[in-house]
């Protein structure tokens, strides 16, 4: 299927739009990753917002990194929610109880799981952004990069150590969500051996009260499972060892490593084109470690990645988008040419009942296909972005453009849902999702392979797509986090 260039009026609405969406996210140092579903600061949601800010705001999007960075734990880690303020949203911090855990930070409430390490890959793509503006904002680009180089790299350094002790190359997750895809069907195997026990203390879901169909979220069972985890990581008051030595799920995360060795070789890219010397070949090794360990997991049958499972040792042979990590950690240049053409390919974005030519979570081909609910189908625009990106980066720049394309035009709409049903393009999950209006400003960025320009906010194009209401705003306000 062909998909046509966004028109200028498209672009227009299409930016303003986005620009409205996560003007009207924005808490001042961070962004919601959704008014209402999401009321907090996620991790990787942060990640992908600051990338996208970056095209409007260089600063504001420095800010976003400095803010998920006053979370970080003493071990390194980088939690998967900074809490805000009190909120519905469940689990809360009183549920979490991190005050267990020596490692927490202090003056923040946070969660105590991790989320995919996609933080360097955007702070990189902010620092390209900001080089080809140069002036004030590629100044302090760089000195955020040199400032915050130890920051990322204890990140990285937790989960290559913490999280991988026996050294196996694939970063262990002691939960589901932990992969970002909480309901993946990846997930299937080693959930069935997770049994929430009778000392659970009672809870009730808040996350229905925000979408329209309970279809589209996981399931009261899987609820209670991601519920259960969470409570023996309490536990092993958040100690790692600890936990490994108790918990119910243990798995090593394919796609989680991946971008561990993306993110630890943009790292030493771009902390060594600034100077930085220490660390540089440590984020070296990591990258290699971990690449080493995605490619070892490849199905010579599927041409894809599996996730590890640690408690019976065994891969798990259930294929769903992450299957395709090796595209974004390299290493094997045959390899990545099959999985394009595997990627582009009948099964999965060429798929013919697919609305839109973009990167389904699960293909339509596959047993585990559900096309409404969560990680089991529906396309994610963020997925979508890492593999045009990553296809990007390895040079296959048409196969990327039209993805970034077809990502367009799947958003054209101008909702920023969370995630989309694949085969009738229907938005699906939440409304005005931070990073589903990011991810259109980066896409929009890049209107050619390989060259990007700074989005113009045309808002005298806006009254015809926005809300009533407050008016979209050409630039964000300014740093408001205290240094
Ligand atoms: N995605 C999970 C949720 O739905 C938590 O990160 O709340």
């Amino acid at each position: 299927m062909s998909v046509q260039q966004p028109t200028p009026n498209d672009v227009a609405l299409m930016a303003g739009r986005a620009g409205y969406v996560l003007k009207g996210n924005d808490r001042g140092a961070f962004t919601v990753a959704s008014p209402t579903l999401y009321p907090h600061m996620w991790s990787w949601d942060a990640g992908f917002v600051a990338l996208g800010i970056a095209t409007v705001s260089v600063p504001r999007a420095l800010t976003e990194l400095r803010t998920l960075l006053s979370g970080q734990w003493a071990t390194g880690m980088l939690p998967h929610i900074l809490f805000h303020s009190p909120s519905d949203y469940f689990p809360d911090p009183d549920r979490w109880r991190t005050q267990v855990a020596a490692a927490r930070p202090a003056g923040v409430l946070t969660s105590g799981i991790t989320q995919p390490p996609i933080h360097v890959i955007a702070l990189s793509r902010i620092l390209h952004d900001a080089r080809r503006r140069g002036g004030p904002d590629r100044e302090l680009a760089e000195a955020f990069v040199v400032e915050t180089f130890p920051r990322w790299l204890a990140w990285h350094r937790y989960l290559a150590t913490a999280r991988d002790p026996y050294a196996h190359g694939l970063v262990e997750i002691h939960h589901g969500w932990e992969s970002g895809m909480d309901d993946s069907p990846r997930w299937d195997e080693p959930y069935s051996h997770v049994h929430p026990g009778a000392e659970m203390p009672p809870f009730v879901r808040r996350d229905l009260a925000h979408v329209s169909d309970p279809s589209q979220r996981p399931s009261d069972a899987e609820y209670a499972r991601y519920l259960w985890l969470l409570e023996q990581k309490v536990r092993a008051r958040y100690d790692d060892a600890a936990y490994r030595a108790t918990g119910d799920f243990v798995v090593g995360d394919v796609l989680v490593s991946a971008l561990l060795a993306a993110a630890s070789d943009l790292l030493a890219d771009i902390g060594s084109e600034l100077g930085v010397v220490e660390g540089v070949e440590e984020s070296r090794a990591i990258a290699r470690r971990f690449r080493t360990g995605v490619l070892r997991s490849v199905d010579p049958a599927t041409d894809l990645a599996r996730d590890l499972d640690l408690r019976t040792g065994r891969y798990l042979d259930v294929d769903s988008a992450a299957g395709f990590a090796p595209l974004l950690c390299g290493g094997d240049d045959a390899l990545i040419r099959r999985q394009r053409d595997l990627l582009l390919g009948p099964r999965w974005c060429g798929h013919s009942r697919l609305r839109w030519p973009v990167v389904p979570s699960v293909s339509p081909a596959s047993p585990h296909f559900r096309e409404r609910t969560y990680w089991r189908g529906p396309q994610w625009p963020v997925l979508n972005w890492l593999m045009a990106w990553a296809l990007n980066r390895s040079g296959e720049q048409e196969a990327a453009n039209s993805l970034r394309l077809a990502g367009l035009a799947q958003l054209v709409d101008c909702d920023f849902a969370e995630y989309y049903e694949p085969l009738t393009g229907e938005q699906l999950g939440s409304r005005d999702q931070s990073w589903t209006a990011a991810i259109a400003l980066d896409f929009l960025a890049a209107r050619r392979p390989g060259r990007r320009r700074p989005v113009r906010l045309l808002t005298s194009e806006l009254p015809r797509v926005t809300p009533a209401g407050r008016p979209p705003t050409q630039e964000f306000p300014g740093p408001a986090v205290p240094r």
